[in-house]
């Protein structure tokens, strides 16, 4: 019998109570529980609670704009947004294997949101951090690079004295799809709210083979067409999500105007799911595959070839790295 504005209510005041007077941060990653989490405790607290932003430079295209312009848009929220991509891409330099680069992306991660923390607590008086905790989290907690890190490492302990923090989780008691209902109470954007899930270490992941800027660049292109194409048709809600995938270490040979190509596939993993345990590769019109197909490969000057991958999970995983 729980409405949404009573969830919104109840949270709001368990917060006040919780903090008082004192000051939080939280991660933002881009993703819907942390948006929310932070917009219920920026409701409660106001601006005493800062937002802290990493830019890894393996986000998708027009991620950042939605954190930084629409989300602050929507909530007044105060943002602190870290621009560490040389520092990400150094660090991957010359690095191929999948669990490798999680490896790198997770701690990297944190010792640039761990920076953060240090300088806003030189600033002022935060003990308090704010977690996008889910109730699947909390009966079963998962592991990954990202946001899932920011979630256990303030938990582990070992941590030194001055980055200990008091946690408010104020979405501990809720699913999912109650935390987007709270999320548009709260009047957040679409596109952050019916977000689809994103791996923490984003693009690092689906780039097969060494992760570069020239890659992430042309990755990042295939994959703005693929979901607008996929949006304009209608389909983000019947789909789960859908990787698109740069096997930067194949090339095949193509014919574009005059000329002989030799460029890189693409892979589209569209697939549908409950809970990205299992998956089925998703029926796509073929209208929309074409569309998708043929401006990748008109638009993306690296490319030559969209392949799409009908793996189901398992044997597949959804993402290929
Ligand atoms: P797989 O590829 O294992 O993916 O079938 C299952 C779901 O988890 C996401 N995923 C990750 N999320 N850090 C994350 O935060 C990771 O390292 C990671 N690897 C996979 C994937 O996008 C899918 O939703």
């Amino acid at each position: 019998q729980w409405t949404t504005s009573s969830i919104v209510d109840e949270q709001v005041s368990r917060i006040r109570e919780q903090i008082g007077d004192g000051k939080a941060i939280c991660g933002l990653s881009g993703g819907v529980d942390s948006a929310v989490a932070a917009a219920l405790v920026q409701r409660a607290i106001g601006d005493r609670l800062t937002c802290v932003f990493v830019d890894h430079g393996l986000l998708r295209s027009g991620e950042r704009a939605q954190v930084e312009r629409d989300y602050v848009a929507a909530t007044g929220i105060n943002l602190v947004t870290v621009d560490a991509r040389e520092r990400f891409l150094s660090a991957l330099a010359g690095v191929t294997d999948p669990e490798e680069k999680r490896k790198i992306i997770g701690r990297e991660f944190i010792r640039v949101f761990e920076q953060a923390e240090r300088d806003l607590k030189a600033e002022g008086d935060y003990r308090f951090l704010v977690q996008g905790t889910l109730y699947p989290d909390v009966v079963e907690s998962g592991g990954g690079a990202g946001t899932a890190n920011i979630k256990s490492h303030h938990n582990v302990g070992g941590l030194p004295d001055d980055l200990q923090f008091e946690l408010v989780e104020p979405l501990r008691a809720l699913f999912k799809d109650e935390v987007r209902r709270v999320g548009t109470e709260l009047g957040l954007p679409e596109t952050i709210v019916q977000r689809q899930p994103f791996p923490g270490p984003g693009l690092g992941i689906r780039i097969i083979g060494e992760v570069t800027q020239d890659r992430l660049d042309t990755l990042r292109q295939a994959d703005a067409i693929a979901r607008e194409e996929l949006t304009a048709a209608g389909l983000d809600r019947s789909i789960w999500q859908c990787p698109v995938v740069l096997l930067a270490d194949v090339r095949s040979v193509g014919v574009q105007g005059d000329g002989r190509t030799y460029g890189h596939p693409i892979v589209l993993r569209p697939v549908s799911s409950e809970d990205a345990m299992t998956a089925d590769w998703t029926r796509l019109p073929y209208e929309v595959l074409e569309r998708i197909s043929t401006r990748i490969t008109n638009e993306v000057a690296e490319v030559n070839r969209v392949v799409l991958d009908v793996t189901s999970k398992p044997p597949g995983t959804i993402e290929w790295e």
